[in-house]
């Protein structure tokens, strides 16, 4: 249907038919017009999995879903750092949807982990904005080449779940320009999601639901989103204003509000055309929604396997003392801790799938023919020490050559909707480790827990795999892992804390044990989130961002630069050798950092710019390219609202993790060339700052500074003066007025300020 034919059919609503559009009729589905053939859709959570819920439903879960393939968390899923992973996430989702009938998946949620306190971790990305951004442009561009919709979500600085429907988030424009609104922006450039889904919390002052700002100008006018905005549930405060600022739907529907839209237009508070717009967008959706009519089938079984395949790429090993890792192959081992029957494979909330099938541990190993021995060891629902079945892990311990220890994070410590108090695991299990390690030197820890732990044991352990929330394959998959049917290959997508007070934001991120009962959070840390915040205050976190342990190893070497200069028309190929020189197949992820040497503005020490997954069978090199371009290099420029390339040197990192960097070169940026903003309030250290402006300036005070050599100190004219020249910098013009005792008045500042303008000007022309 074609953008006139939409405007055609808008035509032919009636005002109440265009408002009830902008609701929907119940919890998933939205309003039909019958008599313009108009039909109602549904959309469903989300981002794992899909909660496909029968009519009637809640927006929590409760009445439960149709059976659905759960996948890995997002959690997990980024430790992966692989694009063509996310894919198939993203594809499996699409056809299990397009079955469904499913118009629009509620995903994938991509805030940036701010604290990892946020009991909503499990379901986000990363600390990292790049990495989050590319991992979800694949999920989002694979979904919905099966013509089923997306929606990423929360827009925007939803960045912890207590107080989330009513804080008020603050935080430097830059820093959120650079971390909080990055990764959005990198999806609806390049995969144009179908919805975007406002955030529970305010901003500014303004809640995200009802904020212009947020959902046109930046989102529509800027980064150029043409699909429709959807309200999270129940985030709508005044339905009106949210109309203008740019939310077409407000979920979950079967309110009263529509009533609300309809006598705002009829008494001229609400621009009729205003509505309109909403409509053609949701209009729009409504037939993209159509497009697609036959049904896609898939075999449950398929989808098991990439729930495996893509739970095993993501683990994480982080330790190997004696590479106690992999077991061998008809091996026996003794198995304990209750996750191994019972495993924890995904989080509370929204987000809670009903899973085909669940295959723990002890099941794969089954299925597998593996010989074990098993032990519950503690009780999942208890923090306190089981004594009888403490005692039975302890026996079997005693003798058993190697054990596999699954411990993990219960249920009830993360999920939607509160955030954690600590980081630790539950008594009973840090206990059950103690005591086995004092029996036993061969103690294997497989993790199950959506965010990190702190590991005040992590002595006590020979070796630890982050399994992360694996979904329903996840038993399997460890099983894949451990025997070495599967080199760990994942990286860790955030920082892993020594401890909780080392956390960039632990002053100020509230939990329900250190509660802030204002709605007002300042993200006073501001850029220095996870490692840029650990590798600039060169802080030792537990394990650094992007690192991850393999059975092989990969060495780094032949770094070359396509340029040794940079403009910001241009693009930068770097290119470097991975070689696997281990005895197993394995996959490398590489990672390109750039540390701004400028000095131009104050940034973290380095930050992600590129990234790569390798695979390469022992023995085989491969050359990878990344290529960088402006934005790689550039900060957000608050004063003049736009990205700008600093000059000056840049070094190039390439590396493991953030804390193992392999190789550098280094790169001129030439920069951006913007010069400073004139008007009485310029500064004149800022003017000076810039060959234009200062030779202008040079010109047109000449003569003031003959009659006043004070001034002409402060404009650092002569060099003999640190300190005054320092006090001038921080000067604005008109102040000259004030100090200069007569010599240069207000008429004085009129002529030069037009002195200044005009040699912008000319500069401007060439
Ligand atoms: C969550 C969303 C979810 C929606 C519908 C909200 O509480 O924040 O992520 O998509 O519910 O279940």
């Amino acid at each position: 249907m074609s953008s006139h034919d939409i405007k055609q059919l808008v035509e032919q609503l009636t005002l109440e038919e265009k408002a009830s559009l902008c609701s929907g009729a119940d919890f998933w589905h939205t309003k039909a017009v019958e008599r313009l053939g108009i039909e109602e859709w549904m959309m469903a959570d989300g981002p794992h999995g899909l909660r496909q819920q029968p009519r009637g439903g809640d927006h929590l879960g409760i009445t439960g879903s149709n059976p659905a393939t759960c996948f890995p968390s997002a959690s997990a899923l980024a430790s992966s750092w692989d694009r063509s992973l996310a894919a198939q996430l993203g594809e499996a989702l699409g056809v299990e949807a397009r079955k469904a009938e499913l118009s629009v998946v509620l995903g994938p949620g991509i805030n940036i982990k701010r604290s990892p306190l946020c009991g909503r971790n499990f379901e986000y990305f990363s600390e990292d904005p790049l990495l989050a951004g590319e991992l979800a442009t694949s999920y989002v561009n694979a979904l919905q080449a099966q013509s089923v919709g997306t929606s990423l979500k929360h827009f925007a600085a939803n960045n912890q779940e207590h107080r989330r429907m009513s804080v008020n988030v603050s935080v430097d424009p830059r820093t959120l320009r650079e971390l909080y609104l990055s990764a959005f922006e990198r999806v609806v450039k390049k995969a144009q999601p179908w919805t975007v889904m406002c955030s529970y919390n305010r901003l500014y002052g303004e809640y995200c639901s009802q904020h212009p700002w947020l959902l046109t100008e930046v989102l529509r006018n800027e980064w150029g989103f043409s699909g429709v905005v959807v309200s999270d549930w129940g985030a709508v405060d005044d339905r009106v204003a949210g109309v203008a600022a740019g939310l077409e739907l407000e979920m979950p529907g079967g309110n009263d509000r529509d009533g609300l839209i309809v006598k705002a237009v009829r008494e001229g508070e609400l621009d009729e055309a205003v509505l309109n717009t909403a409509v053609e967008r949701l209009l729009g959706l409504y037939f993209k929604t159509r497009q697609a009519t036959e049904k896609l089938d898939f075999s449950p079984d398929q989808h098991h396997q990439v729930a495996r395949r893509i739970a095993a790429d993501s683990m994480v090993l982080l330790k190997n003392h004696q590479e106690v890792l992999p077991l061998e192959e008809g091996s026996e081992v003794a198995v304990i801790g209750e996750f191994a029957k019972r495993p924890r494979y995904q989080g509370g909330g929204s987000s809670h799938v009903n899973a085909y099938r669940v295959e723990s541990l002890l099941e794969a190993l089954d299925a597998e023919g593996a010989s074990y021995r098993y032990a519950q060891g503690f009780d999942i629902d208890s923090d306190s020490v089981n004594e009888q079945l403490f005692q039975q892990a302890l026996e079997l311990a005693k003798s058993a050559e190697k054990v596999v220890l699954y411990l993990g994070l219960p249920d009830r410590y993360e999920s939607e909707g509160y955030d954690r108090d600590h980081l630790n695991l539950p008594d009973n299990q840090i206990a059950l480790l103690k005591a086995l390690s004092e029996v036993n030197q061969q103690i294997i820890v497989v993790l199950a827990n959506g965010a990190p732990v702190v590991m005040p044991w992590i002595q006590q352990a020979a070796a630890v795999l982050e399994s992360h929330l694996g979904g329903q394959a996840v038993g399997a998959a460890v099983a894949d892992v451990l025997f070495g049917k599967r080199n760990p290959s994942g990286k860790l997508s955030e920082s892993y804390p020594a401890t909780l007070e080392q956390t960039p934001c632990f002053d100020h991120f509230a939990t329900p044990a250190r509660p802030n009962n204002s709605d007002h959070v300042a993200y006073a840390e501001g850029l220095m989130v996870g490692y840029r915040y650990y590798d600039t205050h060169q802080l030792e976190p537990l394990f650094p961002f992007g690192f991850g342990l393999s059975y092989t190893r990969f060495d780094y070497a032949n770094l070359s630069l396509s340029a040794s200069r940079i403009g910001p028309q241009d693009t930068l190929t770097v290119a470097f050798d991975v070689t696997n020189s281990g005895k197993r197949a394995g996959s490398e992820v590489v990672q390109l950092y750039l540390a701004d040497q400028s000095g131009e503005i104050s940034v973290p020490v380095h930050q992600l710019r590129g990234f790569d997954k390798v695979a390469l069978e022992a023995g085989e090199t491969q050359r990878v390219e990344l290529t960088l371009e402006k934005r790689d290099f550039a900060y957000f420029d608050v004063d003049h609202n736009e990205w700008r390339m600093p000059k000056g040197t840049f070094e190039v990192q390439i590396a493991a993790s953030s804390r193992d960097i392999r190789l550098t070169g280094t790169v001129e940026s030439l920069g951006d060339e913007v010069l400073p903003t004139i008007g009485r309030n310029a500064l004149v250290g800022d003017l000076m700052a810039n060959e234009v402006t200062a030779q202008a300036l040079r010109q047109a005070m000449a003569a003031t500074f003959e009659q006043n050599p004070k001034l002409k100190r402060m404009f650092g004219e002569s060099s003999d003066d640190e300190m005054m020249q320092a006090m001038g910098r921080y000067l604005p013009l008109r102040a000259l007025v004030s100090f200069s005792e007569g010599a240069f008045g207000e008429s004085d500042l009129e002529v030069l300020l037009k002195h200044l303008t005009q040699a912008v000007s000319n500069h401007h022309k060439g």
